[in-house]
């Protein structure tokens, strides 16, 4: 008998994994998975309950973990490689930064590395309400662009900034903020659509997209929101209403993600995240950041 099975959360995106965790890290566990994680974009383990150990174990034996946290804002340095998403001030030093996940991004986009090809999330304490998570499919949103528009998108280049990511937090952040922020992430150009080593394409786009290289700023944005709202459509959507002591692992190069708002600090999930080698974009330029808001 399979030590694991899968099923079809909806048709275009999503799989519900049933498998014992004492054979979470076999080799053909973790072969079947990655097969699956291509194909559905999100996984999810209903009711693993994981322990820390048990996830980085996992998430080792899955593609090999990597420590965004000591760059995270608000990430505990004791943590280690177990990053809490919590609105908690005692576990999470700097919860604003949380609640930028609240809209639509892809982990890591305006950072000078090779985007994170995996995160893996597990619930620990849920909130009184909100918290679910939402994933869409950004391959499937692209497969299905009219064939025009595909051509049109072709080779246009998105400028990603983390003022974008955090504008619908804070307005302007407080220049400290802004200056720390900034530090930490450079501000990147990446292509609309991305051609990925597999050959499969799918756009890269989320909150974080300011900008696109050569068009008038409200022209860009413009295209950037209409082409989000395309991609969360309900079909390219998977909503995952998390129980305590689910799992759940998503192709972080391939979807956007976001949180439905809480308030509640009592919610900890604890991240951990696998390393890409695939890096499709570069460090926007000056000039090019400097015109993103030019009107013609
Ligand atoms: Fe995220």
């Amino acid at each position: 008998m399979s030590k694991i099975t899968i099923e079809d959360a909806k048709p275009l995106i999503g799989g519900i994994v049933h498998v014992d965790r004492a054979h979470l890290t076999d080799a053909e566990v973790i072969e079947e998975l990655k097969t699956a994680l291509e194909l559905r974009g999100v996984l999810v383990f209903p009711r693993l309950h994981a322990t820390d150990e048990e996830q980085l174990a996992f998430t080792d034996a899955f593609g090999g973990r990597v420590n965004f946290n000591k760059g995270v804002p608000g990430s505990n340095a004791s943590a280690e490689d177990v990053y809490k998403i919590t609105l908690d001030r005692a576990l999470n030093s700097e919860p604003d930064y949380v609640l930028g996940t609240f809209f639509w991004h892809v982990d890591g986009v305006t950072i000078d590395q090779s985007l994170p090809k995996a995160t893996i999330l597990s619930a620990r304490t849920l909130s009184d309400a909100g918290g679910a998570t939402e994933f869409a499919n950004l391959y499937a949103a692209y497969e299905h662009l009219p064939e025009d528009e595909k051509r049109q998108y072709e080779g246009l280049e998105v400028i990603h900034t983390v003022e974008a990511a955090v504008r619908p937090v804070y307005g302007s952040p407080p220049q400290e903020r802004l200056d720390r922020y900034r530090s930490m992430a450079a501000g990147m150009e990446q292509p609309l659509v991305w051609t990925h080593e597999s050959g499969r394409k799918s756009l890269l786009i989320g909150t974080h997209a300011d900008g696109i290289v050569g068009m008038p700023g409200p022209h860009a944005r413009a295209l950037i929101t209409r082409l989000i709202q395309w991609a969360a459509q309900p079909q390219f959507v998977y909503r995952h209403q998390w129980q305590v002591g689910d799992m759940a692992v998503w192709d972080n190069q391939g979807l956007m993600h976001r949180v439905v708002p809480y308030t509640d600090e009592g919610r900890v999930m604890h991240r951990t995240s696998i390393g890409g080698h695939e890096k499709p974009g570069h460090v926007a330029s000056d000039e090019n950041k400097s015109r993103m808001f030019e009107l013609s």
